[in-house]
C-alpha cells in the first residue's frame, strides 16, 4: 500500500472534554506517524476558508462558529493508506450514529460536534495540509 499523508484535527469539543491524549493514543496504536502537530485557535475566517467546500450548506455558519470556539489540535499524519485508515478509525460524520470503537463513536457528541476531522480524499488532503 502507498505511503500517504493526511490531516487530522482534534476539534474544540474533544479538546474541551480532555480527549487529546486518548485520541493521540489511538493514532500511535494504529500505527500512524505524527509528522507535525500544533495546538491552534482558528479565527472564523480561517474556519470558513478551511471548510469552504461546505459554504452555502445550512450548517456552514454554525460549523464556522463551532470550529473557532476554542483551540484545536492540527496533526499531520503519515502511514500506509493513511487517508482511508484515518477515516475508518474516526467513523461516520454523525457521532451519535458512529459505532463504539470508532473515535467519533467514543468521543464525539453529534453530527457537528464530532470530535475529529479527517481528509476524505487525496486532493482534499493536499489542500488541507497546505492550509
Ligand atoms: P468534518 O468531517 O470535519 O467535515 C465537515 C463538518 O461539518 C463535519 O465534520 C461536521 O462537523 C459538520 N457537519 C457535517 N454535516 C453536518 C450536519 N448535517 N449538521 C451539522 N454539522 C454538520
Amino acid at each position: 500500500m502507498k505511503t500517504e499523508r493526511t490531516l487530522a484535527i482534534i476539534k474544540p469539543d474533544a479538546v474541551q472534554a480532555g480527549h487529546i491524549g486518548h485520541i493521540l493514543t489511538r493514532i500511535e496504536q494504529a500505527p500512524l506517524r505524527i509528522v507535525a502537530m500544533r495546538l491552534v485557535r482558528l479565527d472564523r475566517e480561517s474556519a470558513a476558508n478551511f471548510y469552504r467546500e461546505h459554504a452555502g450548506r445550512c450548517f456552514f455558519n454554525d460549523l464556522c462558529q463551532y470550529m473557532s470556539s476554542g483551540p484545536v489540535v492540527v496533526i499531520l499524519l503519515e502511514g500506509e493508506g493513511a487517508i482511508a485508515r484515518w477515516r475508518e478509525m474516526i467513523g461516520p460524520t454523525d457521532a451519535a450514529a458512529a459505532p463504539p470503537g470508532t473515535i467519533r463513536g467514543d468521543f464525539g457528541e453529534s453530527v457537528q460536534n464530532n470530535a475529529v476531522h479527517g481528509s476524505d480524499i487525496a486532493e482534499h488532503a493536499r489542500f488541507e495540509i497546505n492550509f
